[in-house]
């Protein structure tokens, strides 16, 4: 029961104020997040990929409440792209983002001009096109690499919007890839239109708080969910990420490629740093892709929060932390 009271705090201003400010987190935050500045990542992600593996980076931040925090976030990427060029190493590495840090939140002057009593009504509230904006150089330049861009599945709220802008720029750039969550009754829809047009999807169980109206609430729901979604993906014409560190799916995924006649370099297994990585160097060794989901930055706590929240085990750890301080 206290994945939702952590799900909650993790929205919470006042508790991101106190945690970030806590003399001891940062060393748990280690665990999850390797570094705040490109150097500290650099040398992990020529680790990583002379072991074998493969990376997706994300510059850690969301909720930001201001068009120039939503720049800053499009230069923070900008500049590991451009990190990412001299170190030549093409699609092994490639991006993933968070919309809401590019300004989907935001109220933005382009949506505010068509709303009116007698104007059509917006498609999409508050930033999209600011999102859109300030995405689409990003994954102009990770193309530019060869690398591509995938977008991360936030709340339920912001999906209709994440998909448009994920439609919008595989006309431009067919390899940009998005994320479901199959916690999502919606998901399973979703993975049939996005199977058929042969996009990149990562399949993942869902990391937010979400209510019984739009999620399944039990595990054994969503790891069934997440194996019908799967078997979608599988069978279909795109290129399967599956995005989870559970041991039972991640034989499940081996079983369902081996039925869809699929070769190993046609879908691959993603898991978050920190999680399982013995599991990570076993399955590259076995000949699987293997990419890690690789955080950095400042901004750490939505995503130090979800991870807090996935396993109580990680809380009672860093609860321990503090008091022994
Ligand atoms: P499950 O939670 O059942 O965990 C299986 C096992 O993995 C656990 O028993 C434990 O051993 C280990 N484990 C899992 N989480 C752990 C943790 N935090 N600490 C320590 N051990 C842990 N979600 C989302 O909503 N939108 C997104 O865009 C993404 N993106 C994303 C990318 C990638 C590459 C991954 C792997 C995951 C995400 N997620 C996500 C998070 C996802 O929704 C989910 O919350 C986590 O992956 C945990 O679910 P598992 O599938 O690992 O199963």
């Amino acid at each position: 029961m206290l994945g939702p009271v952590i799900l909650a705090a993790s929205r919470s201003d006042r508790m991101r104020r106190l945690i970030s400010a806590a003399p001891v987190t940062k060393q748990v935050v280690d665990r999850f997040i390797p570094g705040e500045t490109l150097d500290d990542v650099v040398p992990i992600i020529e680790e990583r990929t002379a072991q074998g593996l493969e990376l997706t980076m994300d510059v850690v931040g969301e909720d930001i409440t201001t068009p120039d925090q939503a720049r800053a976030a499009r230069d923070a990427y900008l500049a590991l792209v451009d990190r990412l060029a001299e170190l030549e190493l093409g699609a092994r590495v490639e991006l993933s983002v968070k919309l809401s840090m590019f300004g989907q939140a935001l109220p933005s002057p382009a949506t505010t001009l068509n709303e009116g009593p007698r104007g059509p009504a917006p498609a999409f509230q508050g930033g999209h096109e600011l999102a859109l904006a300030n995405v689409r150089p990003v994954v102009e330049a990770a193309a530019a690499i060869g690398t591509t861009v995938t977008l991360d599945a936030e709340d339920h709220t912001t999906l209709d919007s994440m998909f448009a802008i994920h439609e919008g720029l595989r006309k431009d750039f067919p390899q940009t890839g998005c994320v479901i969550q199959a916690y999502l009754f919606r998901t399973e829809a979703d993975a049939r239109r996005l199977a058929a047009s042969g996009s990149r999807v990562r399949l993942v169980k869902g990391a937010y708080k979400e209510p019984a109206e739009v999620a399944y609430q039990q595990k054994h729901e969503i790891d069934k969910a997440y194996v019908r979604i799967l078997r979608t993906l599988m069978e279909g014409e795109g290129y399967p990420m599956v995005g989870s560190h559970d041991p039972r799916l991640i034989s499940i995924a081996q079983e369902l490629a081996r039925r869809a006649g699929r070769k190993p370099d046609e879908y691959e297994f993603q898991m978050l740093y920190g999680i399982r990585s013995d599991e990570h160097l076993r399955l590259a060794a076995e000949g699987h892709r293997m990419r890690v989901y690789t955080a950095f930055g400042t901004d750490w706590y939505g995503y130090f929060m979800r991870r807090l929240a996935e396993k109580p085990a990680n809380l009672r750890f860093f609860l321990r932390s503090m008091v022994s301080k």
